[in-house]
């Protein structure tokens, strides 16, 4: 067992760290504020490599591991979960999902643009009636022959407003429940795709969640990944390395909440002391300090495990699970450390508390995150 990061995961690491306080700090409250979308950094993103970490050089990406991935996701949330997730989606859902079960024709169209930042994706999964039990898909896609017929609403979907091309999940063959799903590569501008209503949410504000209308959209029949019927088994094995990704950003909103926290504690006095100097300030941070690496460890075993071609149904799940608890409990105590200026926009704590929330409800709540870990416990 080796704790040691490689030369290169140092460099990636330090690399993401350095464009997340030169590119994403200044303006981070005001995006928030405002809900704007980080174009410029997004842009850099991608001449960074950063848009798509894992993908094979030959189609755009930077050929790094998944140690890498969860390093720079880290970095990169510490400072702007909002940006984190635009690179998550991007790395974790669209372009590994494209490289692992597109033919190389989609791949040389989609991924090479996707994976080398030209263009972002989007993961069209849930429905307004459909987000935790993913196998009720209302949305459908009827088979005429050279294409499908695509009609329905999908719902919070991250990048839905930026995104250049979709993967779109959709019902083809509902008596065959969920071996009648597909899953489609869909291009914006397409006649009868209309991108709905951006959502005003309660954090990760910078980032643009969006309802998509699909009204007799004509997809074509190449643009359906892998075999009839496979799109829901797609959706599952993608959302499997999604959430390390995810819960790398849960760790880097709690990282910098803590950093944060740690600072404030050995800067402001009180009762003739500063702060960390109180065994009530200091106890909360030891158990931050001590949650935090946990929850590290938990997230560099998965991705370990995803380098060696492991099931990481459930070590991703259980690091989705713990990674996002320990955002929410370290930023409600990174707040209560800060005191009243914790609660004011400038000290940013604020900011993450909110953004911390996401974590336990998107790529599968904290309950499915349970489902899936105790359903592979069961099996052992
Ligand atoms: N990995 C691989 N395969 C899996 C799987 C997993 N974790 N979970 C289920 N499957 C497979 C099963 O093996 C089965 O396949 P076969 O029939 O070929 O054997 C198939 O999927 C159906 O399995 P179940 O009968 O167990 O399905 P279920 O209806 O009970 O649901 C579930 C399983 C785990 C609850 C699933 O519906 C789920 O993960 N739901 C959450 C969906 C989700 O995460 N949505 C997030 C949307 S994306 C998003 O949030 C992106 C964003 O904006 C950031």
């Amino acid at each position: 067992m080796d704790f040691n990061l490689t030369e290169e995961q140092q460099m990636i690491q330090q690399a993401a760290r350095d464009f997340a306080q030169a590119e994403l700090l200044p303006g981070v409250i005001e995006r928030d504020d405002q809900q704007k979308f980080p174009h410029d950094a997004v842009k850099k993103m991608g001449e960074m490599g950063f848009l798509g970490m894992m993908v094979d050089p030959k189609y755009g990406g930077a050929g790094l591991d998944s140690v890498s991935y969860v390093l720079a996701m880290e970095e990169i949330a510490k400072v702007d979960a909002s940006a984190a997730v635009v690179m998550s989606v991007n790395n974790s859902l669209v372009c590994a999902g494209l490289e692992k079960f597109c033919n190389e024709e989609q791949k040389m169209k989609y991924l090479k643009p996707l994976a080398s930042g030209e263009v972002i994706g989007a993961f069209a999964l849930s429905e307004p009636e459909a987000g935790s039990d993913a196998t009720s898909q209302s949305t459908t896609a009827e088979d005429k022959g050279d294409y499908y017929l695509l009609n329905g609403t999908k719902n919070w979907i991250t990048n839905g407003g930026n995104a250049t091309y979709y993967i779109v999940i959709a019902q083809t063959n509902p008596e065959k429940k969920h071996k009648g799903i597909n899953a489609f590569i869909v291009e914006k501008g397409w006649e009868g795709f209309v991108v709905g209503k951006k959502e005003d949410k309660l954090g990760i504000r910078g980032s643009d969640t969006h309802s998509l209308m699909f009204t007799d959209v004509k997809v074509p029949k190449e643009n359906r990944i892998g075999e009839d019927g496979f799109g829901f088994n797609f959706a599952m094995a993608v959302l499997n390395g999604g959430r390390i990704g995810i819960a790398s950003q849960a760790l880097g909103i709690a990282s910098g909440a803590y950093e944060l926290s740690l600072k404030y504690a050995k800067e402001r006095k009180s009762f003739g002391t500063e702060i960390i100097n109180h065994q009530a300030i200091a106890f909360k941070l030891a158990d931050m300090h001590t949650s935090i690496m946990a929850a590290r460890m938990l997230i560099y075993k998965a991705a370990a495990e995803k380098d060696e071609g492991k099931d990481i149904s459930e070590s991703g799940a259980m690091a989705k699970l713990y990674a996002s608890q320990v955002a929410m409990d370290t930023t409600i105590e990174a707040v209560q450390i800060h005191g009243g200026y914790g609660y004011v926009k400038e000290y940013h704590v604020e900011r993450m508390m909110r953004d911390a929330k996401i974590t336990q409800i998107y790529e599968g709540t904290s309950e499915i995150q349970k489902i899936v870990i105790s359903r592979s416990i069961a099996k052992k």
